[in-house]
């Protein structure tokens, strides 16, 4: 063995914990949502349909990975109750996710069986027994399409959806009739708060890293650093574990997070400027063309800019709500105090 294989098995012990797919455990402190979630499938341990919900919040905060602990909780296999995962970022279409179900279901269906076929053979396999269906990243696919999806999928049989997405908005988008029908129950997911972060990441630290490689100011530091998201924490951990056994060294590094942490905090504004809305992007942009400008200009250009593509531009305190969202995800720059007559001074913080 090399001096680096070596050197590399001191601080992580299971490096697969520390990736975003493999971790299977319990969430942490995300009690509340899981009982609603629970809430909504329970009438499944009846043989009755469940509830329909939606899952929504910033990335990282747990939302994938609370849904489908619940489910596989409720839908244990070998149960009377089947529960499916789909992640309509990879199945984009209603044709798309009813293969994905398929697949997750391990029925045998050559793939260009048309649709009717495909959504018979899915009620065959659910054997009219209870069912949930996860929809993750609902709001990627575009809004006719969505609406064809969860339009589809509500003629299942006794089968309720839970829908995921960063925001309330692809919903609320859909036709008022197709609305009404999913009618899901609102589950939120605020941003953790940095000591659930720590204890998140403590966590993992246990399970993934050598004892003693490891100290709770080391994970203090990560948690300042990472924000309210989960995944990003956890990235920056394996990041600063790995660079650490790299150097030789035996415990994490402080002076590797601080290395770590700007360049971190650029690749979470990206993710931050990816989750935004269509109005949010353009107000970003507009502000990008220019050095700093003032809000009543800043949203005298906005109305322009609408007015020359037909859209219907937001409302002045929706405006001013976006602003302060921009703010606070990093990606604009905003002066504490207006400056006459212009009002307050307005700068991109490049992504
Ligand atoms: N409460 C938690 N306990 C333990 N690990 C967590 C918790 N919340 C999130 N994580 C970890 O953080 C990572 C991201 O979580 P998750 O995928 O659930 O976020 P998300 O809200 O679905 O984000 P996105 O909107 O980007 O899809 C995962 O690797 C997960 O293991
Ligand atoms: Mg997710």
């Amino acid at each position: 063995m090399s001096d680096i294989e070596t050197s590399q098995e001191r601080i992580i012990c299971n490096g697969r914990l520390l990736s975003d797919e493999n971790f299977d455990g319990e969430p942490l402190g995300r009690e509340t949502q899981m009982a609603r979630l629970r809430a909504c499938l329970h009438p499944m341990l009846r043989g009755e349909e469940p509830m329909n919900a939606s899952l929504y919040g910033p990335p990282g905060t747990g939302k994938t990975t609370v849904a489908r602990w619940v489910m596989d909780d409720v839908c244990a296999s070998g149960s009377q109750r089947i529960g499916v995962y789909v992640n309509c970022w990879q199945h984009r279409t209603l044709y798309s996710v009813l293969q994905g179900i398929i697949d997750e279901l391990k029925v045998l269906v050559s793939e260009a069986q048309d649709t009717n076929f495909k959504f018979g053979r899915i009620k065959q396999a659910f054997r009219d027994k209870p069912a949930v269906i996860i929809l993750d990243e609902i709001d990627r696919p575009m809004p006719s399409q969505r609406e064809e999806i969860i339009y589809g999928l509500l003629n299942l049989p006794r089968t309720g959806l839970i829908c995921i997405g960063n925001s309330t908005r692809a919903l609320a988008m859909l036709d008022e009739r197709v609305r009404s029908r999913l009618n899901p129950i609102l589950i939120e997911f605020l941003e953790y708060s940095m000591s659930e972060i720590e204890k998140i990441l403590a966590d993992r630290a246990r399970q993934a890293l050598t004892p003693r490689t490891w100290a709770p100011d080391h994970l203090k530091s990560i948690a300042s650093a990472a924000g309210g998201d989960a995944r990003a924490a956890i990235q920056m951990l394996r990041r600063v574990a790995a660079a650490a056994e790299m150097k030789g060294g035996e415990t994490l590094d402080t002076q590797l997070i601080d290395l770590y942490s700007p360049q971190h905090q650029a690749i979470q504004r990206w993710s931050r400027f990816e989750a935004l809305s269509e109005h949010e992007k353009i107000i970003w942009e507009l502000a990008a063309q220019r050095g700093p400008l003032g809000t009543t200009e800043l949203r005298r250009r906005y109305g322009e800019y609408c007015r020359g593509r037909e859209l219907q531009p937001i409302a002045k305190r929706t405006f001013s709500k976006y602003l302060s969202r921009l703010s606070s995800a990093g990606v604009l720059r905003i002066s504490a105090r207006p400056m006459t007559p212009g009002g307050r001074m307005v700068q991109v913080e490049q992504p």
